[in-house]
C-alpha cells in the first residue's frame, strides 16, 4: 500500500545553497547560526549544528541546490516513493553522505530539486548549542496555485492555511509533510527561488538567546520579533551575507487533519503584533 507526505512522517532535514564565495558564507553559517564547520573541497562546506545542517556550494548566489527530507524508515520510502510513482512523478536517483540507499530526487514546477531519503547513521560532529533544528523551506514563485497543485496532489503533502489576495488569487500556500504547520510553504513574487529557510527554536526563550547571540555577532534582526498568523509562530529574521533570508520561528502550530483555513492577504496575516514584508 502507498503512503503519501504525512503518512510517511517526512521531515525537512538538510539544505544544500549555493554562492559565489561559499568559503565565506560557510564562516557565516558557523558564527552566526552557531554551527561546527568542515570543509569537504574548495568548492563545497558543511556546516553543522544539533539537528541543522547547511551544504555550501561553489555556484550562483542565493539559489537553492537542493531540499533534504527524511523518511523515518525504509519501508515508509518506499511506499511514498510507491505513491509518487502512482502519481506519474518523475524521480531520480540520489546518493549522498546523508541518506542510505535507496534515496531519490525529483524537481517541483518552479525546478526546485527535493530529495528524500532514509538518515544514514548520523555522525554527528557538533557541540552543545541554542536549540533551533532546521524545520521548513519557503519558495517565491510567480505562480502559487501551481505549486499547490503539485506539492498536494502529486507529492501528497497537506494544505494548512492559504492567504489569498483580495482578487482571488493565491498569494501564500503552507503544505505540510508531517504533524507540523509547515514543511514546504510558497509566497507569490515576481520571481522564483527560495523566500526564506526556518530553524524552529520552540519556545520564546530560545528566540531571546538568539538574538543575544545574534546582537554579539554584529547582526541587526532585519523582521520581527512578530508572531505570523498562519501557523500561530513567533519569528524574528535576519540575513546572510549573500541576502539570504533565515527566521527563527517558535510555538510553530501542531496540526493533525484539520482544515484548511484561508486567510486575507493583509499585513495582520503575515504579522498579528506589527508590521509585514508583503513579498506581492
Ligand atoms: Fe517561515
Amino acid at each position: 500500500m502507498t503512503l503519501n507526505a504525512v503518512q510517511a512522517d517526512i521531515y525537512l532535514h538538510h539544505l544544500e545553497i549555493k554562492s559565489n564565495d561559499p568559503d565565506k558564507l560557510a564562516e557565516f553559517y558557523s558564527n552566526v547560526m552557531d554551527m561546527n564547520l568542515k570543509r569537504v573541497s574548495n568548492q563545497k562546506f558543511l556546516c553543522e549544528g544539533p539537528n541543522r545542517k547547511i551544504i555550501i556550494k561553489k555556484g550562483k548566489n542565493k539559489t537553492l541546490g537542493y531540499a533534504g527530507m527524511i523518511c523515518k524508515n525504509e519501508e515508509n520510502l518506499e511506499r511514498y516513493k510507491k505513491f509518487l510513482i502512482q502519481n506519474e512523478c518523475e524521480i531520480n536517483n540520489f546518493e549522498s553522505e546523508f541518506y542510505k540507499s535507496g534515496s531519490f530526487s525529483l524537481h517541483d514546477p518552479d525546478d526546485n530539486m527535493i530529495c528524500f531519503g532514509v538518515l544514514n547513521n548520523e555522525n554527528s560532529f557538533c557541540t552543545k548549542s541554542i536549540h533551533a533544528p532546521l524545520q521548513h523551506l519557503t519558495f517565491a514563485s510567480k505562480d502559487v496555485e501551481k505549486f499547490q497543485t503539485f506539492y498536494e496532489k502529486k507529492l501528497g503533502f497537506q494544505v494548512t492555511d492559504r492567504v489569498i489576495k483580495s482578487s482571488g488569487e493565491l498569494a501564500t500556500c503552507f503544505t505540510t509533510s508531517n504533524h507540523e504547520h509547515h514543511t514546504i510553504a510558497c509566497f507569490k513574487s515576481s520571481k522564483k527561488g527560495v523566500d526564506h529557510h526556518s530553524y524552529e527554536a520552540g519556545e520564546w526563550n530560545n528566540i531571546k538567546l538568539w538574538c543575544d547571540h545574534f546582537a554579539k555577532n554584529n547582526i541587526k534582526l532585519m523582521w520581527g520579533p512578530g508572531r505570523h498568523g498562519p501557523g500561530n509562530n513567533l519569528f524574528v529574521f535576519i540575513e546572510d551575507i549573500d541576502g539570504n533570508w533565515i527566521e527563527i520561528s517558535a510555538e510553530l502550530e501542531t496540526v493533525h487533519g484539520r482544515l484548511v483555513k484561508d486567510w486575507p492577504q493583509e499585513e495582520k496575516t503575515l504579522n498579528l503584533w506589527g508590521k509585514a514584508i508583503m513579498r506581492s
